[in-house]
């Protein structure tokens, strides 16, 4: 067990989790490297969110080329998502002689999302109109379609709107659920576009809808944890939860149901479909992991072996050369799963040593009814808490044991997750 004094606010610590889980999507992921998407948008007032889902379809990765209707021109600017999709922005059908080839858009396509789907639009691709460049293309398109509805009310409820949306439906379209709210006319019911972080969620799990671990439910670890001495001190350790993350991240990314416990971090995972559990102690981590039942979980977390036995209400004022601690051994939540483990659910733990790396990790193995223990040693140049690498070798139940190159920590989740896939079947 590593023990480093430190000062903290937790309180900002945890505020900051919730604050940047809510904007990851935004900032940071790799989902949708490769998938090539046409956002269609529509006349409506909520095309003025639509540069923020460019945003975060290029950020997670996609290609994404936009066709405006004549009408959602009015409500955002084609500079504006030209420069964040880096394409030209498709509007006409046909300009100064030349004829846009919406055929070829069509195809290009692996999935095309209409946001905001105004009732108008709405009702031209019930009837297939073709009258604009995002008719011909969506008429024309051979890929899956996922539409986002915004209007007010009134029209969202009207039969021929759900008429409209039952033909869609029937045709193959895939809806967005409009969220109830503030409307743009300024009544509040159901019609609002769905929020945008919510969009680019839905995306993500369409893409990764038919992943190898679709239907698999996930517990990932990640990060220290911080055991309070007195308001401002606490015991910690250097975990940057860089691999827990990793983890989550390639587990969400083949399709799992991914729930991330963890302690006070400054990184985000790539997605906000990834659920997180913000939490500082270890018995708060222990309470969070052992109350649902997963298929696959992962203990990356450093979690604190001893907590003190008392919590000073007031700040411990220096008095003497020394001062003594009485700690007392917290819930090892690793062994606790592994007791509780059924067949079919695999459990993995790993081990930072300093010494004895593989009699200890074998030690781990066995004592927490482990599948797989992933050993770090610190005497590995790159390896370990806070690098953006990690050199691991596996051990598995049969004695099998697997050593790994130094590699970046996402690599390393990959050949963790393959190996979980592995044992799974
Ligand atoms: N672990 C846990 N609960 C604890 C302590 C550890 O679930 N209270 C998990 C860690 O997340 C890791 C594995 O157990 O997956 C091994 O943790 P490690 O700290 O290396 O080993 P310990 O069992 O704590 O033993 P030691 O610190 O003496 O090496």
């Amino acid at each position: 067990m590593s023990l480093t004094f430190g000062f903290t606010n937790i309180g900002n610590i945890t505020c900051e989790g919730i604050i940047s889980s809510r904007f990851s999507l935004l900032t940071l992921s790799n989902m949708l490297a490769g998938k090539k998407i046409i956002l269609g948008i529509t006349g409506s007032i909520a095309a003025y969110k639509t540069p923020l889902i460019v945003r975060g379809l290029v950020k997670a990765g996609a290609e994404v080329k936009v066709i405006m209707t004549p009408a959602a021109a009015d409500f955002v600017s084609k500079l504006t998502l030209a420069t964040l999709s880096k394409s030209e922005v498709f509007l006409d059908l046909f300009k100064e002689g030349t004829w846009a080839n919406h055929v070829q858009l069509g195809r290009w396509a692996d999935v095309i999302l209409v946001a905001p789907l105004s009732c108008n639009t709405l009702s031209k691709m019930a009837s297939g109109a073709c009258d604009n460049l995002l008719m011909a293309s969506y008429l024309s398109a051979t890929c899956p379609v996922i539409v986002a509805p915004a209007m007010d009310e009134d029209m969202w409820h009207h039969p021929t709107t759900k008429n409209n949306l039952r033909t869609i439906e029937e045709h193959g379209c895939t809806i967005i659920p409009v969220q109830y709210g503030e409307l743009a006319s300024g009544l509040i019911g159901d019609g609002r576009m769905t929020e945008v972080e919510d969009i680019l969620i839905f995306i993500e799990k369409f893409f990764t809808q038919n992943g190898e671990l679709t239907g698999k439910k996930a517990l990932v670890t990640a990060g220290p944890t911080y055991e309070a001495i007195d308001p401002v001190r606490f015991i910690g350790n250097h975990s940057s939860g860089k691999m827990g993350i990793a983890i989550a991240d390639e587990l969400y990314s083949r399709g799992a149901e991914v729930t991330l416990v963890t302690g006070p971090i400054s990184i985000k995972p790539n997605s906000n479909g990834i659920k997180r559990i913000d939490i500082t102690t270890a018995a708060e981590m222990y309470e969070a992991c052992v109350s649902t039942t997963y298929d696959i979980t992962v203990m990356a977390a450093a979690v604190a072996d001893y907590t003190p036995v008392e919590v000073k209400g007031e700040k411990i004022k220096k008095a003497g050369d020394e001062l003594t601690l009485v700690l007392k051994k917290t819930k090892d939540i690793l062994a606790t799963l592994g007791k509780q483990k059924k067949d079919g659910q695999v459990l993995v733990g790993f081990a930072l040593e300093t010494d004895h790396e593989k009699e200890n990790a074998l030690k781990k193995l066995k004592e927490k009814n482990s599948d797989l223990i992933v050993l770090n040693t610190l005497q590995d140049k790159g390896a370990g808490f806070g690098h953006d690498t990690n050199k691991a070798t596996f051990y598995f139940k049969n004695g099998e044991e697997k050593k790994l190159e130094l590699k970046s920590k996402t690599s390393l989740a990959k050949d963790i997750v393959d190996t979980i896939t592995q044992l799974l079947k």
